[in-house]
């Protein structure tokens, strides 16, 4: 855990700009959570720069017996982008009543290697009506048990319907990206603040 934190605070003092990355619980083609964190990335500003992780469907299901330093390579890949990362932007539909098995599972795979640990993360529920409460709730508990760092100011319900995603999956939305944009602020402030930190205490 102390290794992977220690990696990733060395690979942010030679990064220039704040890394966000977004990993979307939806392997869905048109899906409206994928759209928002789209939207998100573009909003990420001149300090920033965003980073999609698109390989959910590839990781094999979790297996302690496999989770060690030396990963199967999508696991590694998705490690390696964690690492790189200075906050992360999370975007998952509700299945049953909780997590998306695929999303629980890549969850499973940064708990070994303390990929979240102390990670500043937020959240967008896009779901209307208030939807799928439940399984954000289940995402705050796997991200407490990871150890990471919840930024309650990145964590927004922001209600998306399948019609304010236009036919290139884009959000056109004035109202809906500003909310977007608050949340990326949010983070992007979060690390930030983190960074200046770091770079008080030596790290
Ligand atoms: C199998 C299945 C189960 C679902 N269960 C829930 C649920 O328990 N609660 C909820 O709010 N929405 C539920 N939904 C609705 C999805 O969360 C919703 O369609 C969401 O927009 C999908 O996200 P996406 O567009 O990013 O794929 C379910 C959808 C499917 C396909």
């Amino acid at each position: 855990m102390q290794a992977a934190l220690e990696r990733r605070t060395l690979a942010k003092m030679t990064q220039e700009r704040i890394r966000i990355v977004s990993i979307c619980g939806s392997l869905r083609d048109r899906s409206i959570n994928a759209a928002v964190l789209r939207a998100a990335a573009k909003r990420a500003g001149p300090a920033a720069e965003a980073q999609l992780f698109h390989g959910l469907d590839k990781l094999p299901h979790f297996n302690p017996d496999h989770d060690h330093e030396f990963a199967p390579p999508p696991v590694q890949s998705l490690r390696d982008t964690l690492e790189g990362a200075s906050v992360v932007l999370f975007s998952m539909p509700e299945y049953a009543g909780s997590l998306p098995g695929s999303f629980k599972n890549l969850l499973d795979w940064t708990i070994g290697s303390g990929s979240l640990y102390r990670m500043p993360v937020g959240w967008i529920n896009p779901s209307a009506h208030g939807g799928a409460r439940d399984a954000f709730r289940a995402l705050r508990l796997v991200l407490e048990k990871a150890g990471a760092n919840i930024i309650e100011t990145a964590c927004a319900e922001i209600p998306v319907g399948r019609d304010d995603v236009d036919p290139d999956g884009e959000i056109k939305d004035d109202v809906l990206l500003q909310e977007i944009a608050a949340v990326v602020a949010a983070l992007a402030a979060a690390a930030t603040m983190q960074k200046m930190d770091e770079k008080k205490h030596g790290a």
